[in-house]
C-alpha cells in the first residue's frame, strides 16, 4: 500500500464511522415506528397484541330470554416500557342474547367519538330519545351524537354519524360457560 493509498483509506474511514454512529442512532426510532412496542433490537420478540388481563364469563342461565343484555367490563393490558412494563385499559362491554339463541358481545364504546352507548328496548324512547322512528327490535345507542346500531345485524349503523359498528367480542363456549375471550383489533373506540 502506498502513503497516498493508505491516507485515502485512513479518511475514508474517518468519514464512514460518524455515518455509521448516526446511521446506528436512526435505527432504532424506525423500528418503534414500524411495530411501537418491540424492544430495543427485538425483532423476533413476543406479540405486542393486547391480552386479557382476567377472564370475564357468564353461564347460559344468565340470559333466561332472548334481549337479556348484560353489562360487564373487560380489562386488556398493552405492552408498554414504563416501570409496570404494561398497560391496562378497561373496556365496557355488552353481552346479548340474540332471538337466534346467539350470544353476542360488544364493546360499548361508541366508533364515532367515544362516548359509551347504551342498550334501549322500547321502541318510543329509540324513536323520540335517538331519532330513529324504525326499530323493531332493541338496539345499542349513543347519547351523545345519536348513533344507532342494529345489534341483530352485527351492529350495523341504521342512524347517525358512526362510520362503522362497534367492535366486536370473541366469545368461548366452554360447556354452558361463555367466556368474553378478546376484543376484535383496532383503536380504543
Ligand atoms: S360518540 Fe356516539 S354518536 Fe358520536
Amino acid at each position: 500500500m502506498t502513503e497516498g493509498t493508505s491516507r485515502r483509506f485512513l479518511l475514508k474511514t474517518a468519514a464512514a464511522v460518524p455515518l455509521a454512529f448516526t446511521f446506528g442512532l436512526a435505527i432504532s426510532p424506525m423500528l418503534r415506528f414500524l411495530r411501537p412496542t418491540i424492544k430495543p433490537l427485538d425483532l423476533l420478540g413476543p406479540s405486542d397484541q393486547p391480552a386479557p388481563l382476567k377472564e370475564v364469563s357468564f353461564d347460559e342461565s344468565d340470559f333466561p330470554e332472548p334481549w337479556t343484555c348484560l353489562p360487564f367490563t373487560f380489562a386488556q393490558t398493552y405492552k408498554e416500557y414504563n416501570p409496570e412494563g404494561m398497560e391496562v385499559r378497561k373496556v365496557p362491554g355488552f353481552a346479548v342474547k340474540l332471538p337466534t339463541g346467539d350470544i353476542v358481545a360488544y364493546s360499548r364504546i361508541c366508533p364515532h367519538l367515544g362516548c359509551i352507548f347504551n342498550f334501549v328496548k322500547d321502541h318510543d324512547e329509540i324513536a323520540k330519545g335517538y331519532n330513529y322512528a324504525f326499530a323493531e327490535r332493541p338496539m345499542f345507542c349513543c347519547p351523545c351524537h345519536l348513533s344507532v346500531y342494529d345489534i341483530l345485524n352485527g351492529g350495523k349503523v341504521v342512524s347517525g354519524p358512526a362510520p362503522r359498528p362497534p367492535r366486536k367480542f370473541d366469545i368461548k363456549k366452554e360447556g354452558t360457560k361463555i367466556v368474553i375471550a378478546s376484543l376484535e383489533a383496532g383503536g380504543i373506540a
